[in-house]
């Protein structure tokens, strides 16, 4: 069984002193359950303080939302893997929708960003998932299938073992309008076989586009999805922990 994994993406939100009043409730509002992880997302300036908080909880991990590629130098304003790891980062986000739209991320740079996490044994969380325009014209798997080998071709079996997909419909991301489980579980599907053709069969899949208190355990139904990656719904410590403690119940 792969343990299911609850991630939380807490975009531009929760500085440093916010980040140490959410742990002080979640963590006494969540109890560990067996074959539960909670991860946590939180902007840069919050990673210290938030890996503090959770250092004594084997269940629960922080990681950053970004990085740039190159190990140090003249790059003002980035994070390098190295200097995340420092800040007790264990993995990293890459290649989520906001970077790829927003910022221009490209395929090729979500590669460069699996391999400098991968270097500093930080656990790559790769972002997928196509446009609604894309959906419409039926190009869902393409664009999916594109991203995948785009971030991931080339690398081995042990290699894409250290790895987690979330799949994440932009159409779905921040617009209270999720996947169905059934839409959800399709792609899921896709993304499987492409793993298993390359002996990756553990590597974890999660869904995330506006999955919350009400659609979580539906969601969770779906043996195809092994967690969820969550945004607005992970911002209120105590809806959170009740989202984690019940959802797969
Ligand atoms: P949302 O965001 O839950 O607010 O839709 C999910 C994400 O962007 O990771």
């Amino acid at each position: 069984m792969r343990p299911l994994l609850f991630a939380a993406n807490w975009k531009m939100h929760i500085g440093p002193e916010d980040a140490r009043a959410y742990f002080k409730t979640f963590r006494t509002r969540y109890q560990r359950h067996e074959g539960r992880e909670a991860w946590f997302f939180p902007p840069a300036l919050s990673v210290e303080t938030a890996a503090q908080a959770v250092r004594e909880r084997a269940d629960m991990l922080v990681g950053v939302q970004d990085i740039y590629w190159e190990p140090k130098g003249a790059f003002t304003g980035a994070i390098s893997a190295p200097l995340a790891v420092q800040a007790g980062a264990r993995a990293a986000l890459v290649g989520h929708s906001e970077r790829r739209h927003v910022f221009g991320e490209t395929d090729e740079d979500t590669r460069r960003k699996v391999a400098a996490a991968l270097a500093a044994d930080l656990a790559p969380v790769l972002c997928v998932g196509e446009k609604l325009a894309e959906r419409d014209a039926g190009h869902t798997l393409a664009v999916v299938n594109r991203q995948l080998a785009g971030a991931l071709g080339g690398l081995d079996a042990a290699t894409l073992a250290r790895i987690t997909i979330a799949y994440e419909p932009v159409w779905a991301i921040g617009t209270g309008r999720n996947a169905t489980p059934n839409d959800a579980a399709a792609v899921h599907k896709e993304i499987r076989a492409w793993l298993v053709a390359r002996g990756a069969a553990r590597t974890r899949i999660l869904y995330g586009g506006s999955v919350n208190l009400k659609n979580a355990a539906d969601l969770l139904a779906e043996h195809e999805l092994d967690g969820v990656l969550v945004g607005g719904a992970s911002l209120d410590p105590e809806a959170w922990a009740q989202l984690v403690q019940t959802a797969a119940a």
